[in-house]
């Protein structure tokens, strides 16, 4: 049995999923793969930091952010160190860092990374900012420093668009990616299609766990373009930046707009993609009016969907959760055990 500790970096909607999973089924993953994963620390601007070498139970931490909102009232060896500290002085060997995500500098969420790696710890992380303004460098220092990165949650929360890109069509020759890469927004747009109103609908999402804490983010077609980016360094091999990505959000679709598709039999959906043609790479977030016949038509609510276009085996597509509080934090299960898979 390979025992591996943890340190949170972060506590909000995807480590309580996490934690969630660990309380239920975390005996069954040592039973079968032979990995136990222990929460050593959390460390949580707002609720709070608390580290204890001999481990920290995930249902008395889930209980106490339930009852309280905070933890700063469950038992530890050592409180109030910050995210670099948890990092630095703990003895976690995985970091999973899943702080709030900022595409315009990856910060702090960056420092929190090189600082794990450079430490010589594995980070699995769901956070889009590092991975898609940084990623080449981060793969770097991980090699150097012999641990992994991994990234899973930051594209279809635990449905495994990288996993699948990155390992399994790894030979295939991906030429373009294109899909419905953001579940507030489709969850919006098909909420708004059964009549609901724009911002009902996008509260709705926001208390469902699915919205960026700023969901402007979400609407504008930001966390869309993070995720294109990132598909596109990541299994295609590009060195694209935000800046590279042509962008269109939601926020202009009216309830008409939406009508008269359906009236047309057609609907609305945001679309990312990244194409590899003649020599140079296109990427795009826009929302396109699809036929119902078309097979991203029927990818209704937080679901999204991946079509990979490649040279060997033509289209292969995924559809799945694409983000939600238990679907986000499995992301960092299929990491944890990806990282543990690498050791054995
Ligand atoms: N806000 C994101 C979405 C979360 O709605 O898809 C998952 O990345």
């Amino acid at each position: 049995m390979e025992n591996y500790r943890l340190a949170l970096i972060g506590f909000g909607n995807v480590g309580q999923g996490l934690a969630q999973i660990l309380r239920d089924r975390g005996q069954e993953l040592a039973q079968r793969y032979g990995a136990q994963f222990q929460i050593v620390a959390v460390s949580d601007f707002l609720k709070g930091s608390l580290y204890d070498p001999s481990g920290l139970d995930p249902a008395q931490l889930l209980q106490a952010n339930e009852q309280d909102g905070h933890l700063h009232n469950v038992e530890a060896t050592h409180r109030g160190w910050d995210a670099l500290e948890t990092i630095t002085r703990s003895n976690a060997d995985i970091i999973v860092e899943i702080s709030y995500t900022d595409l315009q500098t990856g910060e702090p969420a960056l420092s929190h990374i090189r600082a794990a790696l450079a430490g010589g710890k594995h980070v699995a992380t769901t956070n889009k900012g590092p991975i898609a303004l940084h990623y080449p460098d981060l793969a770097d220092l991980a090699r150097q420093n012999q641990v992994q990165i991994q990234a899973e949650g930051t594209v279809m929360s635990g449905t495994p668009a990288i996993h699948l890109g990155h390992e399994q069509l790894a030979g295939a020759g991906i030429s373009r990616i294109q899909g419905i890469l953001n579940g507030t927004t489709n969850y919006i747009l098909t909420q708004m299609e059964s009549g609901a109103g724009y911002a009902d609908a996008l509260a709705d999402a926001q208390e469902r766990g699915y919205a960026e804490a700023d969901p402007t983010g979400d609407v504008e077609g930001i966390d869309a373009a993070g995720k294109v980016v990132i598909l596109a360094n990541l299994l295609m091999g590009e060195s694209l930046t935000m800046n590279d990505v042509q962008r269109t959000g939601i926020t202009a679709l009216t309830a008409e707009d939406i009508t008269n598709a359906r009236e047309a039999g057609e609907r609305w959906k945001l679309i990312g993609m990244v194409e590899r043609a003649n020599g140079s790479v296109q990427a795009t977030v826009q929302p396109l009016r699809l036929s119902f016949d078309h097979p991203l038509a029927a990818v209704n609510g937080a679901t999204n969907a991946i079509t990979y276009t490649t040279d060997l085996l033509g289209d292969v597509t995924l559809v799945g959760p694409g983000a939600g509080r238990i679907e986000t934090g499995y992301a960092l299960v299929a990491d944890l055990l990806a990282i543990h898979r690498a050791q054995s």
